[in-house]
């Protein structure tokens, strides 16, 4: 299968976007991905060439001065354990080269995942508000 990885939403429909938010019990739909996508300052996304199927993304939100934060990576459960993960990390971290700082928060077992990149483990805080999970008018 060819896959090719772009930084724009060219081609991209909500019909384009089913199967992600494994496990979310309350994800957010197609649209409202879409949406996420648009307003994430830089997305770099893995596509089935044949389908035009986004089966991986990359999100990263940025001040333009001196930091990035990378709220969203996601792989498809069949197209996993390929080097997609890798393929899109690599990528966005490339493009937010220039940033003094590129956070992120992730699960301790996946720590080893973005060690690969020279990340280092660190300590964060976060909040969660799941009334919000399927998508909301931030502001
Ligand atoms: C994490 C994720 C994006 C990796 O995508 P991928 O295309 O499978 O990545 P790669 O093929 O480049 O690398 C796979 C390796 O990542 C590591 N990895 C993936 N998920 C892991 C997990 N939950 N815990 C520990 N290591 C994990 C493993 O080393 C794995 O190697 P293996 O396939 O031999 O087991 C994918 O597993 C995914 O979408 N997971 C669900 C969403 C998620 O956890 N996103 C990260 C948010 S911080």
């Amino acid at each position: 299968m060819a896959i090719k990885y772009q930084d724009s939403l060219k081609g991209v429909t909500p019909g384009k976007l089913r199967g992600f938010f494994v496990d979310w019990p309350n994800p957010p739909s197609p649209t409202a991905h879409l949406r996420l996508l648009k307003n994430s300052g830089l997305v770099t996304l893995a596509v089935d060439d044949k389908s035009g199927r986004v089966i991986g993304f990359i999100t990263a939100i940025t001040d333009k001065v001196l930091s990035a934060y990378i709220p969203f990576l996601e792989v498809l459960p069949d197209y996993q354990s390929r080097g997609i993960g890798e393929k899109l990390v690599k990528r966005m971290l490339r493009r937010l080269s220039k940033a003094y700082m590129v956070d992120l928060i992730c699960d301790v077992p996946l720590q080893k995942f973005y060690k690969r990149f020279k990340m280092s483990p660190a300590a964060g805080m976060m909040k969660r508000n799941y009334r919000s999970q399927s998508g909301a008018r931030i502001c």
